[in-house]
């Protein structure tokens, strides 16, 4: 790999993930990234002090699109512009990495999926739950028949993070914006349709959109699940903490996952052996994608453990579907704006809280 020269690379869209995959190309010798596009003068001023001096740094993405040297973009601005990023993408013969959602409303991500789908480029979307080692270990436990024939799928996760108004305005209510990830692993484990579903979710401290949901239902296959997620979890606790898992239950064993942002902890109770895993979580595990991205490239196949575009536009279906469902329940309200005032000023303010943005300015509604 070494002795193949660095690909060359952007990046548009310069806030938390534009930062992390800026990190992560300069600590590879894959990537020369030679471009950032960011429309907002502050985010250029942080890529000014992180990237080589010699790294263009603009706010008019057609210098990138129109640099025939850059081969590959990576999309990590905000989905109102990702169909427009991802068509001209294949117009100009780059290839993609990808934030989720791939478009601002479902029927966008179809032409996008569409429009990706007559070309012969490589697209891969940033699922990292599909590139975590644990939920890899797990599905291979699956498979070895340690457990029997799975049966429950059962995923958590909540934190303190992202409040409502503080950002990604673009990428829908949080069970799409980060629900998605959770709709797209559940997925992953039972390799079939999703087949019926019931959804419930609150409106805490009486925001308009729900920023806690819980969906059960069965996929075709006969395998049932459950998904909690919110970004509802204590955020004026003293001490934050979260509960973040994955439990799956088979006809004769169960594997389990639980992490704390740091380790995360796999414990495998099968027929013939009992295993506990412990290695580092790995976040948004970039390191795995853009190496098996950067490999795709050279060789000129995508890597089939790669997250494809359908993969990301199903979950992004599937999360509006479970928040349409909710919306058809009752979705009562807990708490007001005074409390949710008391966690943007403590999470913006004093920086206290998980998944933090860049500090902006003001609020965004
Ligand atoms: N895969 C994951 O686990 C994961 C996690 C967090 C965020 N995301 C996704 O990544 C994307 C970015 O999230 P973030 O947390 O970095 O948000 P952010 O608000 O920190 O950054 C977005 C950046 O894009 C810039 N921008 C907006 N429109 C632009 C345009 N047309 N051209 C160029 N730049 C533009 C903004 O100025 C900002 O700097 C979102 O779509 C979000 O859904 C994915």
């Amino acid at each position: 790999m070494s002795s193949h020269p660095r690909i060359k690379a952007a990046i548009i869209g310069f806030g938390r993930m534009g930062e992390m995959y800026l990190h992560q190309m300069l600590r590879s010798t894959q990537w020369e990234v030679r471009a950032i596009c960011d429309t907002d003068p502050d985010a250029l001023a942080v890529a000014a002090n992180i990237a080589p001096s010699d790294t263009v740094l603009t706010a008019h993405e057609d210098d990138i699109f129109n640099d025939p040297q850059i081969c590959m973009v990576v999309l990590s601005a905000l989905a109102d512009s990702r169909k427009r990023h991802l068509f001209k993408a294949v117009e100009h013969h780059k290839h993609v990495v990808t934030e989720k959602p791939l478009g601002s409303n479902i029927e966008e991500e179809y032409e996008v999926m569409e429009k990706i789908r007559q070309n012969n480029l490589m697209v891969t979307v940033n699922l990292p739950l599909r590139t975590a080692w644990y939920h890899k270990v797990i599905r291979e436990f699956i498979s070895s028949g340690e457990i029997g024939d799975l049966a429950i799928v059962r995923i958590c996760h909540m934190t303190p993070g992202l409040a409502p108004g503080e950002g990604h305005w673009a990428e829908g209510p949080l069970f799409h914006d980060c629900g998605l990830h959770y709709v797209d692993i559940a997925h992953w484990y039972a390799q079939s349709d999703f087949k019926t579903w019931n959804a419930q979710a609150i409106r805490m401290w009486n925001y308009h959109e729900p920023w806690w949901l819980q969906v059960h239902g069965t996929f075709e296959n006969g395998i049932v699940f459950d998904i909690t997620q919110g970004h509802v979890y204590g955020q004026l606790a003293k001490d934050l903490t979260h509960n973040g898992y994955v439990d799956i239950i088979g006809t004769k064993g169960i594997a389990r996952m639980t992490h704390d942002f740091v380790t995360a902890t796999v414990e495998l109770h099968g027929i013939t052996k009992t295993q506990v895993i412990r290695k580092p979580f790995g976040d948004k595990n970039l390191d795995v994608l853009l190496d098996l991205f950067a490999r795709s490239i050279i060789q000129g196949n995508l890597d089939p453990s790669l997250p494809k575009v359908k993969d990301a536009v199903i979950a992004s279906e599937y999360a509006w579907k479970f928040l349409e469902d909710a919306a058809r329940h009752d979705m009562p309200a807990r708490g007001d704006n005074k409390t949710l005032e008391e966690i943007r000023e403590r999470r913006n303010n004093k920086r206290i809280g998980y998944g933090l943005l860049r500090k902006k300015k003001k609020y965004n509604d």
